[in-house]
């Protein structure tokens, strides 16, 4: 098939991108997408609604995008606007992602140029939700994400936040540099083909619960986002991947996905998985030490103040360090809040793995359930990478290039 891409000096083409901007408030935000696209090298064809001009001008995303912006299907120069657009496309963005929008994609409508567009086409899509808090809630809306999820389309969730008409809370869409680094990190994998193919990764996500009675549990703040956005990143390079979690209901498709509560439960999920995987992936957040004793019956007040008495658990990472197949590469977090560097680089050196992620999680936006990580991935062969403040997807992608730059070639 042919496409009319621009082409570089070198008679290479830039990655092209279909912006499509839903009608919504949010819809001036996606101008911002635009322009940090073009300026990272990819060539950005805007495809705007006829109420999406209700919130932004065609002239902007005009002057911004790399060719004038698309609205109709019927456009005398180019008959069939959706193919050329849905064939030439490596990835298609849909920001904002209205309610509507997401319900006429899923259900596989195509009434517009931008619905022909999302049928049309065989390329990644990433779709960015953006609408008042009881809509993002709203079961319908959840259960087309879900259903989006399932066919491989990437969702960039919404941040909490000030909503239009100064209303607070969640559905706001997300900062446009996490959008494009989410379709960076899309073009990336999707540009280098699955160079994960034929491997086995085991991904561990989410903090365990050590139980203090039928219904309590010591735990901590771990949502799983970062294993999860691993284990995906990971199946997308073309990986078998095991995904031991914590947090199940939140798993990516088309991964083996392994439920387990306790740090006990994970270690015997892990051990089990771990003598087939090429890599292991430690972003769980394990407790360290759980009550020695949990009671069978709830314990009440009446019975006066419960006497908790905690033991280590055992460390699982460094069991792996310990079993380690050659050529294995076993990757460990540190989640840390002070002397970061001193003290990652000697988790490495003690659990005996190749790659350690570092996060300072006393920082803003970084670790613990945010949809954001920064982190400085030490590789015990000395190499230091520092990823600046991005999704945990693109987060993800870096560490993965390391686990490859590790694994022997076949
Ligand atoms: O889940 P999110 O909300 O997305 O947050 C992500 C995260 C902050 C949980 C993640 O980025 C992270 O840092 N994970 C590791 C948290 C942690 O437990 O760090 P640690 O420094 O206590 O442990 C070091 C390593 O040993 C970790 O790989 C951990 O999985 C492992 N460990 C720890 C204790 C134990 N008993 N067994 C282990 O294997």
């Amino acid at each position: 098939m042919e496409s009319d891409r621009n082409t570089d000096g070198a008679g290479l083409s830039p990655p092209f991108v279909v912006l499509a901007v839903g009608a919504g408030i949010a819809a001036y935000k996606a101008v911002e997408v635009c322009r940090q696209l073009v300026d990272a090298g990819v060539h950005v064809a805007p495809v705007l609604t006829e109420r999406t001009l209700r919130f932004v001008g065609k002239t902007t995303f005009d002057a911004l995008g790399s060719e004038p912006a698309q609205m109709s299907l019927w456009d005398e120069a180019s008959p069939i606007p959706h193919t050329r657009l849905g064939q030439a496309a490596d990835v298609v963005v849909v920001a904002p992602a209205t309610a509507d929008l997401l319900a006429r994609y899923a259900a596989g409508m195509a009434d517009d140029l931008v619905t022909t567009t999302l049928v049309a086409t065989a390329a990644p899509v990433v779709v960015c939700p953006a609408m008042h808090t009881e809509m993002w809630e709203h079961p319908a809306v959840q259960a087309n994400l879900a259903l989006l999820r399932s066919r491989g389309v990437v969702v960039v969730d919404p941040e909490d936040g000030r909503l239009a008409g100064g209303d607070v809370g969640s559905g706001r869409l997300a900062d446009p540099s996490v959008i494009v680094s989410t379709v960076l990190s899309v073009l990336a994998e999707s540009t280098r083909g699955t160079p994960l193919a034929g491997r086995r990764v085991v991904v561990t996500a989410g903090g365990t619960r050590e139980p203090i009675d039928p219904v309590r549990y010591l735990s901590n703040r771990s949502s799983g986002k970062q294993g999860h956005a691993l284990a995906e990143a990971a199946r997308s390079r073309g990986a078998a991947v095991t995904l031991i979690t914590t947090v199940p209901a939140s798993a990516p498709s088309g991964v083996e996905v392994v439920p387990v509560a306790t740090a006990a439960e994970m270690e015997e999920a892990v051990l089990s998985a771990a003598p087939s995987a090429d890599c292991v992936i430690m972003a769980a957040a394990v407790a360290d030490f759980r009550p020695r004793v949990a009671a069978d019956q709830k314990l009440h007040k009446s019975d006066g103040l419960p006497e908790l008495v905690l033991e280590p658990t055992n460390d699982i990472l460094a069991e792996l360090g310990r079993r380690r197949l050659a050529e294995q590469v076993l990757v460990g977090f540190a989640a840390e809040t002070e002397e970061m560097e001193a003290r990652a680089l000697a988790k490495m050196r003690a659990k005996g793995v190749q790659v350690m992620v570092a996060n300072d999680v006393s920082a803003e936006g970084v670790g613990f359930n945010h949809d954001t990580n920064a982190v400085t991935i030490y590789g015990a062969d000395g190499t230091v990478k520092l990823v600046k403040m991005t999704s945990k997807a693109v987060v993800s992608g870096h560490i993965l290039d390391k686990v490859q730059e590790l694994l022997p070639d076949r």
